[in-house]
C-alpha cells in the first residue's frame, strides 16, 4: 500500500515512516522536496539498518501534494494551526477513495497546563452549544466524509521511532465509513504492540483528541514520561 505522511518530516511522521515501511511504500511529505527526500532518505537508512532483510516496503520523500495524490492512504501528520489552509491546498489532489487519517489534536499550552482547543458551533435556537472535532472539520473540508477516520493520537511519537520496542498500548480509531475504519484499524496493529479500539462514529473523534491533551498533563504534572493507553 503506498501511505503519504504529509508533514512526515515531523515527530509523528517519523515514527509512522520507520514502523509502517517493513511492509509499504512510505512517501514522506513537506513543503520543501530538498527537505522530503533528504529526511526520507535518513529514515531509508535507519530502517535498512534495522530491518535488514525484512524490508519490503520503501521510503521516499516528496512536497506534499505530489505524495497527496500518489497514495492510497494519507495521513495528515502537520499541526493544527493553519490546517484550514493546508487542507484547502491538497483538495484538488485528492480522491474519493483515498482513506484519511487524521491524529490531529488541537491543543495550547497554558500557565495551568495543556488545554484542548477545539471548534465551538453555535446552536442559537438551542440556547446551548456543541464541540466539534477537527476530524469533523478535515471532513467537512475534503467530503466524502466515510474516508476520513480519526486515527494515532494517543501514541508516542518517541516510542513509535524506537523501530525495534513494541509499544504494548490501545490506539482508538472512529470514522463513519465501516470499510475504511477497518482499514484504519489494520495498519494500526500492524505496528508491533498496538491495538485497535473502534470507538464509533466519526463524531466521537472529540473524545481521543481530549485524551491527548490528558497525556500531555500526565507528563507535565505527574512526570510520567511518554504515557500511553491501555484499556484493561
Ligand atoms: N508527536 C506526537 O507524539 C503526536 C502523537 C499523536 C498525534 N500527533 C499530531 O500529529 C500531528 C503532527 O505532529 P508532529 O509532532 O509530527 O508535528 P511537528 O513535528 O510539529 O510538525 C510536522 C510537520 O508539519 C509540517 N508543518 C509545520 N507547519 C506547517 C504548516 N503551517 N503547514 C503545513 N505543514 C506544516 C512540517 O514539515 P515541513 O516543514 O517539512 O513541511 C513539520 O515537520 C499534530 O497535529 C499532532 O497534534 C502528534
Amino acid at each position: 500500500m503506498k501511505i503519504a505522511l504529509l508533514g512526515g518530516t515531523g515527530k509523528l511522521g517519523q515514527g509512522l515512516a520507520l514502523r509502517w515501511c517493513k511492509t509499504h511504500d512510505i512517501l514522506v511529505g513537506s513543503r520543501s522536496t530538498e527537505k522530503a527526500k533528504s529526511v526520507a532518505n535518513n529514515y531509508l537508512q535507519s530502517a535498512k539498518e534495522f530491518y535488514r532483510k525484512d524490508l519490503r516496503g520503501s521510503i521516499k520523500g516528496s512536497e506534499n501534494l505530489s505524495a497527496a495524490t500518489q497514495a492510497d492512504v494519507i495521513v495528515l501528520s502537520v499541526p493544527f494551526e493553519g490546517l484550514s489552509d493546508f487542507l484547502a491546498s491538497i483538495k484538488p489532489r485528492v480522491s474519493e477513495e483515498q482513506l484519511i487519517l487524521c491524529p490531529i489534536v488541537p491543543m495550547m499550552k497554558t500557565n495551568a497546563g495543556f488545554i484542548h482547543t477545539p471548534f465551538k458551533l453555535i446552536e442559537p435556537s438551542a440556547g446551548r452549544f456543541q464541540i466539534r472535532s477537527v476530524a469533523e472539520a478535515v471532513a467537512d473540508q475534503l467530503p466524502p466524509r466515510g474516508r476520513v477516520v480519526a486515527a494515532l493520537h494517543t501514541l508516542s511519537s518517541k516510542k513509535l521511532a524506537q523501530i525495534g520496542r513494541p509499544l504494548d498500548c490501545d490506539s482508538f480509531v472512529c470514522g463513519d465509513d465501516k470499510s475504511m475504519t477497518e482499514q484504519g484499524s489494520n495498519l494500526i496493529v500492524e505496528i508491533p504492540g498496538v491495538r485497535a479500539i473502534n470507538i464509533g462514529p466519526l463524531s466521537n473523534a472529540i473524545q481521543v483528541e481530549a485524551a491527548t491533551v490528558l497525556l500531555r498533563n500526565i507528563t507535565q504534572f505527574a512526570g510520567i514520561r511518554e504515557p500511553l493507553i491501555k484499556i484493561l
